[in-house]
Formats: C-alpha cells, sequence, structure tokens
C-alpha cells in the first residue's frame, strides 16, 4: 500500500478519505499496490469516525515516518499550513492541496521548494472545485499561448444570481437560500464580495503566466450591490448577470490584465447558461481556440476528488517533480484603469442632456428603464474614463461590465 496522510479532517478531508477507500479499485487501476490514508492531524479526535485509530496530533510522527511520501493538505488558513507544508516538500513528501488562501499567498515559494527537493506541490482543487483546469492549463494547453481565461469562480453568487433572475428572489432572500443550501462559505462576505474568486482568478493568472499574481493586486467586486432591477435590465438586453475573474495575457508585452466583477453576459456566451451552483471557466488559446470547463465548482466529495486526482499524479511521478511552470517572480500586471471595455450604465432623469455630452453619439440607450431613470451602454473606454464621466453625472447609480 502506499501510504498517505491529510492534515485537517474537515469537509474536503474527510471526503479526500471518503474517495480514497470508495474509489480503491479505481485508483488500483493506476497505483497498483493501491493507497491507504495511515494518519490524520487534526486538532479534535472523532470518537465516532471509523477513522479515529489513525487521528494524531503532533504533525512530526507524520514526517518523520519513511513510509509517507505524500501529503494532502486540507486545513485551510495560511498557518500553520504553510509550515507543515514546507516542511513536508524539504523532506521530499509531495503536497497536494485545495487551500486556495495559502496558494495564492505562498504557492510560488513552496513550488519552488518543492522542485528544489525533487517532489511536487499541486493544487488542481484550489480553483473551480472539481473542475479539472490546472493540469489541463499544464498539460494540454502546453503548446499554446493562453490569451484569455474567463470564469465564472464561485458556485454560491452564481445561485444566488440564479435565483434572484429565475424566481424574482431578492438578493437578501436569494443568500438566505444559499445559506440554508449550505453553499456560502462560514463567513459569506467572501463569497458575495468576491474574494473567493478573485483568489481563484489570480491563481489562474499566475498560473498562465508563470509569475505570482496575488489576489491583493486584482481588483474585487462582488455581487452585494446587484439588485433586481439589474437583472431586469440585462434581460432586456438578451444578458444575464454573472461575477466573472476575469484574466486577458497580452501576446505581444506578457502583461496580464486581471479582475473580478459582475457582468452582463450576451445570451449566447458559453457562460450564459452557467446557473445555479455551477462553475464554468472558458480558456482561450492562440491555436487551439476557446475550451469550456464546467461542473461542480464547490462541494465535499468533487472537491476531494480534484485533490486525489494531484495524489495519483505525484504518486505516479515519485522521486521526480512535476513543474507546474510556477517561479518565484512576479507577473507583470496591466493598468487595470486603462484597461476598455464596455459598460451599462444607470442614473438618473435629471442626467438626461449631459450623458451624449459625456459619452458621444455611441451609447446605445436601454428601453423600460426603471422610473425616474435613465439606462444606456456606453462604447469601449477605459476604467478611468467611465470613472471620470460618471462622477459628472449628478444621479449616477452603478455601473456594470460587458461581455
Ligand atoms: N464557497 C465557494 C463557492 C466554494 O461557493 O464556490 C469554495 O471555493
Amino acid at each position: 500500500m502506499f501510504e498517505v496522510a491529510i492534515l485537517g479532517f474537515g469537509t474536503v478531508g474527510s471526503g479526500v478519505a471518503e474517495v480514497i477507500d470508495r474509489n480503491q479499485k479505481q485508483l488500483l487501476r493506476e497505483i497498483p499496490e493501491g493507497v491507504h490514508v495511515k494518519y490524520i492531524l487534526d486538532l479534535r479526535d472523532f470518537p465516532d469516525s471509523p477513522y479515529n485509530d489513525r487521528v494524531v496530533h503532533d504533525i512530526d510522527i507524520i514526517l518523520n515516518d519513511p513510509e509517507i511520501r505524500v501529503i494532502c493538505e486540507t486545513m485551510g488558513g495560511k498557518e500553520p499550513a504553510f509550515t507543515f507544508s514546507k516542511k513536508a516538500l524539504e523532506k521530499g513528501i509531495s503536497v497536494v492541496t485545495s487551500n486556495k488562501e495559502l496558494v495564492d499567498s505562498l504557492g510560488g515559494t513552496l513550488a519552488v521548494i518543492a522542485k528544489e527537493h525533487d517532489c511536487s506541490y499541486l493544487f488542481e482543487a484550489s480553483v473551480g472545485g472539481g473542475i479539472p483546469i490546472l493540469r489541463p492549463l499544464r498539460t494540454s494547453f502546453a503548446q499554446e499561448f493562453i490569451t484569455s481565461v474567463t470564469g465564472i469562480l464561485n458556485g454560491t453568487t452564481n445561485y444566488i444570481l440564479t435565483k434572484m433572475e429565475t424566481e424574482g428572489l431578492d438578493f437578501e432572500e436569494a443568500l438566505k437560500q444559499a445559506q440554508d443550501n449550505g453553499y456560502a462559505e462560514r463567513n459569506p462576505e467572501a463569497d458575495i464580495e468576491g474574494y473567493d474568486p478573485c483568489r481563484k482568478i489570480a491563481i489562474l493568472a499566475s498560473l498562465v503566466t508563470g509569475g505570482n499574481v496575488k489576489y491583493q493586486q486584482v481588483p474585487c467586486e462582488g455581487i452585494s450591490r446587484i439588485d433586481k432591477q439589474d437583472l431586469a435590465y440585462a434581460k432586456s438586453l438578451g444578458r444575464a448577470v454573472k461575477l466573472l475573474g476575469v484574466c486577458r495575457h497580452d501576446e505581444e508585452t506578457n502583461e496580464v490584465y486581471v479582475r473580478t466583477a459582475p457582468y452582463m453576459v450576451q445570451e449566447g456566451h458559453p457562460l450564459y447558461s452557467v446557473n445555479d451552483v455551477f462553475n464554468g471557466i472558458l480558456v482561450h488559446g492562440n491555436m487551439v481556440g476557446d475550451l469550456m470547463f464546467y461542473g461542480s465548482g464547490a462541494g465535499k466529495l468533487p472537491t476531494a476528488s480534484a485533490v486525489v486526482s494531484d495524489m495519483v499524479e505525484c504518486i505516479q511521478n515519485m522521486g521526480r517533480n512535476i513543474d507546474i511552470g510556477l517561479k518565484n517572480t512576479d507577473a507583470v500586471l496591466e493598468d487595470p484603469e486603462e484597461y476598455c471595455e464596455r459598460y451599462f450604465i444607470r442614473t438618473g432623469e435629471e442626467d438626461k442632456d449631459r450623458i451624449a455630452e459625456l459619452f458621444g453619439d455611441a451609447i446605445e440607450y436601454v428601453t423600460a428603464p426603471a422610473s425616474g431613470e435613465i439606462a444606456f451602454v456606453t462604447d469601449m473606454i477605459s476604467c478611468r474614463s467611465m470613472k471620470e464621466k460618471t462622477a459628472k453625472l449628478s444621479a449616477f447609480k452603478k455601473a456594470i461590465r460587458l461581455l
């Protein structure tokens, strides 16, 4: 048996044990000796769990056992996850994780340590839950220059927006349903303010460019200010509001534009039909064109399945590093204020005369506006220009980007 250890026996960690046990037969096809969870590290004991006899409270028991050659870190948070992962990698033990916070902040550092010690640091489950996306980027796109990645990367907010759109629920009602169904993070702020998808697009942008993109560098806006009227406007434009992580990679300059924000997505676009808790990630390679990845972006077993897929790859590559192309250098970011997009804008009727003066003739007015409002769509303008112009509208309400 190939012995592994799980650090953190929460939702994903216990899911990893379940995937390994329930799908041992499937794993045997890839790992003929079989895979066995020898240790589970947690502060707690689990007297009612069949795994309780494997629970330990001291990381050194795991790190000093020569049988352990792969560790699965599902603790979450930066510490002690970083220290434990670093110590393991320095001993040549590969680490697989779903911990997007750690990957986003110190993934490059850990990837370099893994390389120096002929082992691997993989984190497929940190983006898109069960959807294979990081491995395809590294393998299937090896011959490609990836020009863009655009994703619905948060199931909770996609569920909320879908409920608001299809059942006419208010934001608060839809959020409550998401919480009742167990979708929202412990702190719903991470989902609804966009921090969770922002970390995920930062990880994707890092892999696309090979340099680190930290989520603090990524402009981030969630869906808490989206209301039912926005969805009605989107519908009248043949669009749906989606919270997107966007990464545009310039083939000539190698600069990358990254953002998380709500967008009005055109009907017919592959992301338009991604509803409920599902995630969808559209990748464009300069040779292959568009490829779409779709599936469960969250949940115990889908996420655990992605962790175990990394485990399998590590076991199959024992003694050598799986190069994920991440260096410990910073990516070159394009100034997001200068990036040009089209905007949907809502303002008060009193701004009627100022609109054409500020935005020119290329604007399209949206019919059936809410009472007392004017709504229109701009031509391509920079974020800086949009902010300067809307600051001159006396009754400006909001701007939403178009895709
Ligand atoms: N809360 C996240 C989501 C799942 O709703 O997509 C974990 O990343």
